[in-house]
């Protein structure tokens, strides 16, 4: 059993100066006067893609930021770049807080229009999804979570709801009996192993989710948000490792940092090895291939 896992793609299109006031104004500065626009490459995000249905994995998941200023025409972007690997492999999405990054994108929940159908449960009847939704794939069961909201600076928030269902589905026989998954776009810890000391670029209320993680642990959490692939271990209460994975940004690289994902095989409800693929001169390379670290 294999899953991928993207994160980051942020795929951008300059906005029609309709679009530009609000925040989308900040995120333009942001974007192409500070230069980071140099760093999204829409190009490597979709060679990204290919790869990723190269690698033929019973699963996808990507956890966030699709885009780069949530507009309709990132998303349509962002929607035909990935159609042909959701056609062929099972594809799990989580919003992140660049698909909710005006208060439009938000309260239309645009990311949901044109990416409901992957978000959603398998065979819920809603039009909204209710997090965490859950994806059974073979031995798996992966969850996803959404804190990411309309902020003006870059932080997350989750639901306490959201946090009283997790826990509820993680004793459901169904997903108990699974290698479970947690998919979210914030990480929980940093690089560092800390929480992240940004408080405008942090899950603001991690504590709850973590306080579940522990009481009921799950087998994997990956994320994204921060652009750089690096991973942890938080100890359950029952003394279970959980692995913490970043896979860095599949469409942005700046300097030594080059757009990333991740692979995941499991065997026997166990996380046995993992590999990182790199963008480089080849395309996507293998730079590790082992178990987890
Ligand atoms: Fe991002
Ligand atoms: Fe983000």
């Amino acid at each position: 059993m294999k899953l991928a896992h993207l994160s980051d793609l942020h795929f951008y299109r300059f906005p029609s100066w309709k679009g530009i006031w609000s925040k989308r104004l900040v995120g333009l500065t942001n974007l192409y006067i500070r230069g980071r626009i140099r760093h999204f490459n829409t190009d490597i995000a979709m060679l990204a893609i290919r790869s990723v249905i190269e690698d033929e994995p019973d699963g996808v998941m990507i956890s966030g930021d699709l885009t780069a200023l949530g507009s309709p025409e990132e998303f349509k972007m962002a929607r035909q770049a990935l159609d042909p690997l959701i056609a062929r492999i099972p594809t799990v999405i989580v919003p992140g807080n660049h698909d909710y990054y005006t208060r439009g994108a938000a309260n239309s929940h645009r990311i949901e229009e044109y990416f409901g159908d992957v978000i959603r449960t398998p065979g819920s009847a809603e039009t909204d999804p209710t997090y965490p939704t859950l994806h059974l794939i073979g031995e798996t069961a992966l969850m996803g979570m959404n804190p990411s909201c309309y902020t003006v600076g870059a932080s997350g928030r989750i639901d306490p709801r959201e946090v009283e269902r997790l826990e509820i589905l993680l004793q459901e026989p169904r997903v108990a009996g699974r290698f479970k998954v947690l998919i979210i776009h914030y990480p929980l810890f940093n690089r560092g192993g800390k929480v992240t000391p940004l408080f405008w670029r942090r899950l603001r209320n991690r504590e709850n989710l973590i306080a579940v993680l522990s009481r009921y642990p799950v087998d994997l959490v990956v994320h994204g948000h921060d652009h750089y692939r690096y991973s942890n271990t938080m100890t359950a209460d029952n003394g279970q490792a959980v692995y913490l994975a970043n896979a860095g940004s599949a469409g942005y690289a700046r300097g030594s940092v080059k757009a990333s994902y991740n692979l995941y095989e499991i065997e026997g409800k166990k996380l046995i090895r993992v590999t990182h693929k790199n963008f480089g001169t080849g395309g996507f390379e293998i730079t590790y291939q082992g178990p987890p670290v």
